[in-house]
């Protein structure tokens, strides 16, 4: 039975601590006992990079750090990854900063990256791609003769291709995704944009199995909704709710990294615009928003952070008392453990992303509710989450009146209101939880089984 080699742009801890980040999480849980790698890379550790791939066994599968020199990491991760690709396939064109350099560095990452994962294959292992850090991956392994099985995850969206086609060289990076073997999206929205950029970007042609024929090989897509651990979840948020008082006031909680795609100043503008126009909720309700920094050095997220700030002091300054904040802002992690509880003990989830691939948020959210009084998701129409999270309440993220009088909703919604739709969506995350979404990408890659289902959750 072959392997399953996993490889994505940070490599979890080598031992088992938590990181955050919808990938790490997402994969931490799905990839479990059975000897598979995944491999990937340590930023943190840039010391002395080896163009070898350094092992370290954890007690359910291997983890092979790569390092890489700073100033190269930092064109390849700040620059194209995440001022090339990530605002241009979040549809912030007016965001994306073009430097020869940077593309140069994501070349050069990946294919030595490639050089390096194949020395390490075995003939039968399958290879699992994961994000847009990597998209030219399986065109370096292929360049090297790799025959293996190779598979691709988008984490997220990707634009029509009138936005796609603000990348420079758009066409050469659509061929990256088409010398995979299978390509998975969140969405089928995605799925569909993609089928798009193919035909009338590349004259692919859409053949009747769904495939898509390109340059004279075959590329399957699909669209595979990445999920959480459900039971394990809603074991934390059970377990730490048992110990722990609830909120004072019904509490509203938002948690997301703080970057520009997640609609920030627009849930504030709507949550100051709830306050304004219900003044019987002032005193009576209250904001938790954690938003840990992420690519501190790119432009736009050291501006997201000030308007953030600013938004924040002027709810305080104008609605506040000496008794009562209405935003609590912390720029904090915090564990999965008092994440969970914090979401049980809150009354309203807003998951409010202006573009989003998926938002594990908004299923953690869900899962760690008591089903007995359970709290309400406001969920964004742009979150890929919103495809099968219907009976969320769905908001336009852009329209402050719609996200005010959709707290008011969330906050007056009766208790059989609350049960019906948390059960509803509830089933659906346990019908597919992120087991189904591993197995499921992995049956569509290959017909053989490989060695790392089912998965082991408490890593
Ligand atoms: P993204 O992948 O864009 O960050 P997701 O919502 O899909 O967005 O995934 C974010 C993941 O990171 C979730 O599992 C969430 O619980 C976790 N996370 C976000 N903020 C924090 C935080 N402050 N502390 C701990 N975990 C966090
Ligand atoms: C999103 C991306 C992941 C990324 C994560 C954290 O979930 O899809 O690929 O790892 O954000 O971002 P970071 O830049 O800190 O890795």
């Amino acid at each position: 039975m072959g392997r399953l080699v996993i490889v994505s742009n940070r490599a979890p801890s080598i031992d088992g601590s938590t990181d955050s980040g919808g990938l790490v999480v997402a994969l931490k849980d799905a990839l479990g006992k059975g000897g598979g790698l995944w491999i990937g890379g340590a930023p943190e550790q840039q010391e002395a990079p080896s163009d070898s791939i350094v092992w370290h066994d954890r007690r359910d599968f291997s983890v092979g750090l790569v390092e890489w020199e700073p100033e190269l990491y930092r064109d390849f991760y700040l620059g194209y990854c995440n001022s090339v690709l990530w605002p241009a396939f979040h549809g912030r064109v007016d965001l994306i900063d073009v430097q020869g350099r940077y593309a140069e560095a994501y070349a050069t990452v990946n294919k030595r990256l490639a050089r390096m994962i194949a020395q390490n294959l075995r003939e039968d292992d399958q290879i699992w791609v994961h994000d847009y850090q990597l998209i030219p991956l399986a065109q370096e392994l292929k360049a090297l003769r790799v025959r293996n099985r190779i598979g691709f995850f988008l984490h997220v969206p990707l634009p029509d291709l009138h936005t796609f086609m603000a990348i420079p060289d758009w066409q050469n990076v659509a061929r990256w995704f088409s010398a995979y073997d299978l390509v998975g999206f969140q969405t089928s929205r995605d799925l569909r944009h993609m089928i798009n950029i193919f035909q009338h970007g590349l004259r692919g042609e859409l053949r009747a199995n769904g495939n898509i024929g390109i340059d004279g090989r075959e590329v399957a897509l699909g669209a595979f909704p990445i999920s959480i651990d459900v039971e394990g979840f809603r074991e934390f948020a059970v377990k730490g709710a048992a110990g722990t008082a609830p909120a004072p006031l019904p509490r509203l909680i938002g948690v997301d990294r703080l970057d520009y795609s997640k609609g920030l100043p627009q849930r504030l503008a709507g949550y100051g615009e709830f306050l304004e126009k219900y003044p019987g909720y002032r005193s009576n309700v209250s904001l938790l928003q954690i938003a840990p920094p992420t690519r501190n050095s790119v432009n736009a997220y050291k501006a997201i952070r000030a308007e953030l700030e600013h938004l924040a002091g002027r709810i305080n300054g104008r609605f506040g008392t000496v008794e009562w904040t209405p935003v609590q802002y912390l720029h904090r992690a915090l564990t999965r453990e008092e994440l969970a509880v914090l979401f049980r003990y809150s009354r309203v989830g807003l998951v409010t992303p202006l573009f989003d691939g998926m938002n594990l948020v908004a299923k953690e959210y869900v899962a760690a509710q008591d089903e007995d009084d359970p709290g309400v998701l406001i969920l964004s129409q742009f979150a890929g989450a919103a495809e099968e999270m219907s009976e969320a309440l769905i908001v336009n993220p852009h329209d402050a009146s719609d996200i005010a009088e959709t707290i008011k909703t969330a906050l007056d919604m009766p208790l059989s209101e609350r049960i019906e739709r948390h059960d509803a969506l509830y089933r659906k995350l346990k019908k597919h939880d992120v087991t189904y979404w591993t197995s499921s990408f992995l049956k569509r890659l290959s017909p053989s089984p490989v060695s790392v289902l089912p998965y082991h959750r408490a890593i």
